[in-house]
């Protein structure tokens, strides 16, 4: 097992009826700037719910913070925390407008260009503390320190990672999530499963603690997942689905184990171009990209087919090739295409997204930095 140092430091407020909780979480004479999206949560309760638990709290509101969150919105924001001299942020939705808060909550106190915090790694100090309440598992934003943001203007989707704004408590209500579309569902169970995957699926350091973690979370997204679809208002399965997203991404499995985030980084890309919701993108990468990187993850491979689907081929090749496809199956069964083509794009596209790997110098991705930009035309070209 490789070194490390782990602390998380969100409290999770977890079930039904958690929002009561929050207010005695704020800093005193809290003046909260409560973020939003597009309005889903003045359509399902949330807003409100939230608002109540918020009464005699000084709250100013930013909402349009878009899926896959934009630079030039979230600059609106800042400005807006500023006007009021805000000192929390309430981040209410989905990752992107938890990742919007941490932005915003980097930016407000930052004398240069907050862009730079993005493309540069630019050190901030004395970021806002924010408080989240989860209506889409699917990112772990909740309870990690990333912060994913696009720029509009260059079709640049990049991203920064600070405990400083990792969330100090996250609401994680299952009852929220009633009110998702079928697709963001799909959406975060795929998102999650391919967390777990980057975390999991490179080579063995004899850590069967993380394995066994991770292999408990795909199992349960598995099984939990497409009940998630057809019986959207069990309570109980909402509950099992948002907590398997959170632990998929909140540091732990992934301590003392090599990583691989090459399928983000090249699906990043792929939103940033033609505007992918994330978890599409990623469905569209990881089965190609397993194909293509089948020798260095031959064992986790094999491992994967084994403890998670439940196969036991003899031979190597047919249990690594069944297991990839069980993979893409999966995705599939989630509703969430898998090639190019299903999102109506082509070669043009291998280009432009080798293009923009490059400008970004994303160009030796994977465990072993073996991901090249010819390896990445080949992954795509295999998921045409
Ligand atoms: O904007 P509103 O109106 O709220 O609607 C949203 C949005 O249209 C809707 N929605 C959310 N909760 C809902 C709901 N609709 C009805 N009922 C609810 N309860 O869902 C749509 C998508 O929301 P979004 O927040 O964009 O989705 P998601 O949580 O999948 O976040 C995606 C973003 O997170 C980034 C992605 O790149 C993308 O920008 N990521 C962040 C990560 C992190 N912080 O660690 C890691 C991920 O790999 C990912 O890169
Ligand atoms: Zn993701």
């Amino acid at each position: 097992m490789l070194n490390f140092i782990y602390k998380n430091q969100t409290e999770i407020l977890f079930g039904k009826g958690q929002m009561s909780e929050i207010t005695s979480r704020l800093p005193e004479n809290a003046k909260v700037l409560l973020l939003f999206g597009g309005g889903s949560i003045k359509k399902n309760g949330v807003y409100d719910q939230a608002m109540s638990a918020l009464a005699g709290v000084d709250v100013i509101e930013f909402g349009g913070v878009e899926p896959n969150p934009t630079y030039e919105t979230l600059m609106q924001a800042v400005a807006s925390a500023k006007e009021h001299n805000v000192n929390f942020i309430l981040a209410v939705g989905g990752g992107s407008v938890i990742d919007g808060a941490k932005f915003v909550a980097a930016a407000y106190n930052f004398a240069g260009e907050p862009w730079d915090i993005l493309v540069k790694g630019a050190e901030f100090s004395n970021p806002l503390p924010i408080g989240a309440v989860l209506t889409l598992p699917a990112t772990g934003s909740e309870s990690n320190g990333n912060s994913v943001v696009t720029k509009k203007e260059t079709s640049q989707k990049r991203a920064f990672s600070s405990p400083s704004v990792q969330p100090v408590f996250a609401v994680l209500d299952p009852e929220y999530t009633f009110s998702l579309p079928e697709r963001q569902v799909s959406n975060g169970v795929v998102d999650a499963f391919v967390h777990v995957i980057e975390q999991y699926l490179t080579y063995p350091v004899n850590a069967p603690l993380q394995d066994r973690f991770a292999e408990g979370i795909l199992q349960t997204l598995i099984s939990e997942g497409p009940k998630a679809l057809s019986e959207p208002q069990n309570y109980d399965v909402r509950a099992n689905v948002m907590w398997s997203a959170t632990m998929a991404l909140n540091g732990l499995i992934g301590q003392g184990v090599p990583q691989d985030w090459s399928t983000h980084m090249i699906g990043h890309e792929l939103t940033a171009l033609y505007n992918l919701d994330h978890a599409q993108t990623l469905a569209i990468v990881l089965p190609a990209l397993m194909h293509v990187q089948k020798e260095q993850k031959s064992i986790k491979i094999q491992q994967l087919g084994e403890r998670v689907f439940g196969f036991n081929y003899s031979d190597e090749a047919e249990q690594i090739d069944k297991t990839i496809k069980a993979v893409q199956d999966f995705f599939e069964a989630m509703a969430v295409k898998t090639r190019l083509a299903d999102y109506d794009l082509d070669e043009q596209a291998i280009d432009a997204v080798v293009n923009n790997l490059e400008k970004n110098e994303l160009t030796t991705l994977g465990e072993h930095g073996d991901i090249d930009l010819a390896k990445v035309k080949q992954i795509l070209a295999l998921a045409l």
